[in-house]
């Protein structure tokens, strides 16, 4: 076999797609044995300096170098031929085979597959690796952690000795985040070495020896960890320092403004995907629903916006039943939503003005006409109080996520809403527009709002809840004042670990 160098350096790659430069002169270098972070915030070109490296996209200009040598990467087949492999944020196996069956595919054997000696390799493989896996389980009975473990494995069983991992946590509850690292170190303890993509500060620092941080598609710099702080590289990462927002201590609570009992719904195929779901959300409190990705948050979402219809269950919005109301009689019932797609939330084709008037025309009509002053001037003063950067006539969709965003929220809340709902509010926003976003929820907090915040970011639950509802299967598994709530306990409840029947009764 040829011995696999895996020392790896990247020279002034760039790339552009179309007018945007995505990497900027980047250079990387990866040593062996080390698991060095490519950190940095959403669209600073992480992805696309690893999907260059694994032979995903191609450089415009630049040059790799793999274990001394010019290397010449037009394919991940190229890229495996050298030992670099990936996994990528979306999965690629196949729910319906085993385990073995996904790690053997596409490799040598073809029609000469025998599957119980591919069990036997793929099961020996797996213990000399350490990693924990059932050759026999059918992929789409594994837990999303699980699932990336078998990814993970299947890289280093076609000979990975260097693994890109890209936003690998994501997906995970903490505990799994724990026993991923302990591979990761494993991995390293053979020699392998890891490129670990992130946009964690904590991550970076628990499990990499250096980081390199990328912003707007240029290297601003690489680091030891040793000689590096949390704060200097938010520094690096965004051009300043972050300081998050924080919410004051709890504030008197008044009357449930909005109460869910005992939802059930269907999802698009007819599978229940909420089974009986309650809760409750107060005047002047942040009930955050946390919860692993597809665990019934969107079709929660949904129901509380009127586009998906309950089977069964109630909901009441300031005492009134209006579970089987339309989005637009809720909006007149006081309900103001931040959807959980943003693309969805506008009108992509109209202007900026037009969008802000969008869910309540009849206050924007006089003699059954559109009055165009009137949306205008409401749009100038949204902007104004919002900081939406754009004129009133601007399309909508030439906005960036946080200024679309803003628009979205400038347009539930400057109606007061009496009840909030925050739908994934800053997924895929830059550390500022984020910080912006939940500043402006606890507002609505302060002033008096129910606000129900569904999201998967469980630093951003942490930071804004007052309670805390774990979503599990389409069931509320446990809530927890904010005080008694950490990562820990929640990952339990989130992975369905653990169910806490005697939530909080008050
Ligand atoms: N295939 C593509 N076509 C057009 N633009 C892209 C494509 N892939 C990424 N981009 C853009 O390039 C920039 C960097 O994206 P990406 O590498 O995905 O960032 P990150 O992984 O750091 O979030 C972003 O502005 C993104 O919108
Ligand atoms: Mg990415």
């Amino acid at each position: 076999m040829i011995p696999l160098m895996h020392a790896i350096e990247m020279r002034s790659v760039t790339k552009r797609f179309g007018a945007l430069l995505a990497n900027d002169n980047v250079n990387f270098d990866l040593a062996p044995g080390e698991i060095h972070a490519l950190l940095g915030e959403n669209g600073a070109g992480k992805t696309t300096l690893m999907r260059i490296l694994y032979g995903l996209y191609r450089a415009d200009s630049g040059e790799i170098v793999v274990g001394g040598q010019p290397a010449h990467i037009a394919s991940p087949k190229d890229a495996i031929g050298l030992g670099i492999g990936m996994v990528t944020q979306h999965f690629t196996l196949v729910p319906t085979l085993t385990v073995t069956e996904n790690v053997s595919l596409g490799q040598a054997g073809g029609l000469a597959f025998d599957p119980k000696a591919a069990r036997q390799k793929v099961a020996d493989s797996a213990a000399r690796f350490g990693i924990e896996i059932n050759p026999d389980a059918l992929v789409r009975h594994l837990s999303v952690g699980e699932r990336q473990r078998v990814e993970i494995f299947k890289a280093l069983y076609r000979n990975a000795r260097v693994l890109i991992l890209d936003e690998p946590t994501a997906v995970l509850v903490p505990q799994e985040v724990d026993v991923l690292f302990e591979t990761l170190r494993r991995l390293q303890s053979e020699g392998l070495s890891v490129i670990f993509i992130s946009h964690k500060l904590n991550e970076v620092m628990a499990v990499c020896q250096r980081i390199t941080v990328l912003r707007g598609g240029r290297a601003a710099g690489t680091v030891n960890k040793s000689a590096t702080t949390q704060k200097e590289l938010a520094r690096m990462m965004v051009g300043r320092e972050t300081f998050g927002v924080t919410k004051e201590g709890a504030r008197a609570q008044g009357e449930p403004l909005l109460r869910v009992d005992g939802l059930l719904v269907l999802d698009k195929k007819g599978w229940p995907a909420l089974k009986g779901l309650s809760f409750d959300v107060r005047a002047g409190e942040v009930l955050g629903i946390a919860g692993v990705s597809g665990n019934g948050q969107t079709e929660l979402t949904q129901a509380l916006a009127g586009t998906l219809k309950p089977k069964a269950g109630n909901l009441r919005v300031g005492g009134r039943n209006l579970t089987h109301a339309s989005p637009s009689q809720l909006a007149a019932a006081g309900v103001g939503r931040i959807p959980e797609d943003r693309h969805e939330g506008v009108v992509g084709e109209l202007t900026v003005a037009e969008n802000l008037a969008l869910e309540n025309l009849q206050d924007f009509t006089a003699n059954g006409m559109l009055d165009h002053r009137r949306i205008r001037e409401n749009a100038e003063k949204l902007i104004a109080e919002y900081q939406i950067k754009a004129a009133p006539t601007t399309r909508i969709r030439a906005l960036s996520g946080g200024n679309m965003q803003k628009a979205i929220l400038a347009r539930a809340l400057s109606r007061k809403p009496q009840v909030v709902i925050a739908a994934q509010p800053t997924r895929g926003l830059d550390v500022g527009a984020t910080d912006y976003v939940r500043g402006k929820l606890l507002e609505q907090r302060d002033r008096g709002a129910a606000v129900l915040l569904i999201s998967e970011d469980l630093d951003e639950i942490l930071a804004l809840s007052d309670r805390i509802a774990v979503i599990y299967e389409g069931r509320i598994v446990g809530i927890l004042r904010a005080g008694e709530a950490d990562a820990e306990l929640l990952g339990l409840l989130m992975s369905g670990a653990k169910e806490m029947a005697d939530g909080i009764k008050d």
